[in-house]
């Protein structure tokens, strides 16, 4: 995978046209979230309760007004960003991916992802988008740890994060009402010598 360095209009490289990549994978690239993919679509995953079973979103209807005011949330933030999962093949956006909460002290940050098309759930396209932000906050941005949170049923999310070699560092019992009962959280890490591409 490639990471590029800057704001391009469009590029042509392998199988499509995309529009202003900023990291650029195999299948998918990442470019920062705009006005114009807040519309129905994207609306529709954040009112799809199989989407956001996991989620803290979700939980009160999202409406078009409501989606402008997270994105206006990002705007111009040093701490929180947040990409547009793009298909490289059809060029649909089919998730978000966030790196929020930057300690430029620490040099640690919290992820979280959404692979909002069901169509696209379990093509390993989770794990790819995650793995292209994690090169770039640990060579690009200079953290040392990520650090992501998941509900311990959610098993797709803990495989495709403990393939990129994060680690579940502990457990919050019983922490969030989900289908009517209280569930575990876990919390993972990943320290840069651990990421799977630096493992030797
Ligand atoms: C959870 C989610 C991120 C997974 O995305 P994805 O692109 O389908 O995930 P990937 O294909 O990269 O990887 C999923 C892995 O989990 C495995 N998996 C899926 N369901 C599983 C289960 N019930 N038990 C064990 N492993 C499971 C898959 O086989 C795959 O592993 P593999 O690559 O070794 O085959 C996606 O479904 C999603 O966005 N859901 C809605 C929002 C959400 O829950 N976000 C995560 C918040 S932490």
């Amino acid at each position: 995978m490639e990471i590029h360095g800057g704001f391009t209009e469009t590029m042509q490289e392998g199988s499509g046209d995309m529009r202003r990549p900023f990291l650029i994978g195999e299948r998918l690239y990442l470019r920062l979230l705009e006005e114009s993919d807040i519309g129905e679509d994207y609306l529709g995953w954040l009112n799809d309760v199989e989407v956001t079973r996991y989620l803290e979103t979700g939980r009160f209807p999202s409406t078009l007004e409501t989606m402008r005011k997270y994105l206006n949330h990002f705007r111009n933030s040093t701490t929180d960003m947040i990409f547009a999962i793009v298909d490289r093949e059809t060029d649909h956006h089919v998730g978000n991916v966030t790196l929020n909460r930057i300690s430029w002290i620490h040099r640690t940050a919290d992820t979280g992802l959404m692979i909002g098309r069901k169509d696209f759930w379990g093509k390993g396209y989770a794990f790819e988008a995650w793995s292209l932000l994690i090169e770039y906050a640990f060579q690009r941005l200079g953290l040392r740890k990520i650090i992501a949170g998941a509900v311990a049923d959610n098993k797709a999310s803990i495989v495709a994060l403990e393939k990129l070699g994060f680690r579940v560092e502990g457990t919050f019992r019983r922490e969030y009402l989900i289908d009517g009962e209280y569930r575990d959280s876990v919390r993972l890490g990943l320290l840069r010598e651990e990421f799977y591409k630096y493992v030797q």
